[in-house]
């Protein structure tokens, strides 16, 4: 397995990155919303706590994971995609990548904005992004909101796209992004429309 990305196919660091950030997003709703329901106390503090320092290792990580993406051209699209298909899988690629950064920001904003500092794990304090402000803080739980809709709908897109290619087209592309051996196909080079550039 390699590290790199090549043209036909995503390397092992990308591959740890996409799916280490899949896991802990799963967690990082599940406590978001666990802390919504909770009453106020100890309890609701603790697990607002967790989702506020697992949220800032998604940041790092989406960080880690876009700087890397820089250095190591994506490989290209399936050759099989309609231009629809080629739009939708770009928008939902960049619309991905822009929640991974304003998710958490807008979270570190709404805690600045309340007052309360955000820690790491109890291990770092982070410096507060804007000073306090009422109005601030609520309408960053709005729009804090209303991202977490925008990543659960276009996640789904994402996700019946893969599954489209997998079951239906019969291509590559989930396999890709999957340790093992790429199929033949994929193996044997870029179709006809892949360029080899990033994307
Ligand atoms: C990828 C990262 C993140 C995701 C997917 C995420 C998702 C969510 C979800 C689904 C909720 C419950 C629904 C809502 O009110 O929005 C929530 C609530 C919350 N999140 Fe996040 N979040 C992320 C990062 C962060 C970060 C980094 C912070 C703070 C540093 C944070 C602070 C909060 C707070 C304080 C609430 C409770 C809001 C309230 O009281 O209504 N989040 N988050
Ligand atoms: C919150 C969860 C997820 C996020 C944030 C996410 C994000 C992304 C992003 C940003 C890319 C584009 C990579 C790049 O161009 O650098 C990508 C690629 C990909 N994702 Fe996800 N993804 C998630 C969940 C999933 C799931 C559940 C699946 C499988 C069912 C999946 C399958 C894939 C595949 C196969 C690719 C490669 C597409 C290609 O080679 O053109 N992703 N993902």
């Amino acid at each position: 397995m390699q590290f790199r990305n090549t043209s036909v196919r995503w390397g092992a660091v990308s591959q740890l990155l996409h799916w280490l950030i899949v896991a802990l997003i799963a967690v990082q709703v599940t406590l978001g919303l666990i802390g919504l329901e909770l009453p106020l106390g100890m309890e609701k503090l603790a697990t607002l706590a967790r989702h506020k320092s697992l949220g800032i290792t998604i940041l790092a990580l989406a960080t880690i994971r876009l700087l890397w993406r820089w250095m190591n051209p994506a490989p290209a699209l399936p050759g099989n995609l309609a231009p629809i298909e080629r739009f939708l899988a770009r928008f939902t690629h960049a619309g991905l990548y822009v929640l991974l950064f304003a998710l958490p920001l807008t979270g570190w904003i709404m805690s600045s904005a309340r007052g309360f500092a955000v820690s790491w794990f109890n291990l770092a304090q982070l410096p507060n992004l804007v000073s306090k402000s009422d109005t601030l803080y609520h309408a960053m739980i709005e729009v804090h909101a209303a991202l977490a809709i925008a990543l659960g709908l276009i996640l789904a897109l994402h996700v019946a796209g893969a599954l489209k290619h997998h079951f239906v087209l019969k291509d590559d592309t989930l396999r890709r992004m999957l340790p093992g051996r790429a199929s033949a196909a994929a193996r044997s080079g870029p179709t006809a429309d892949s360029s080899g550039s990033s994307r």
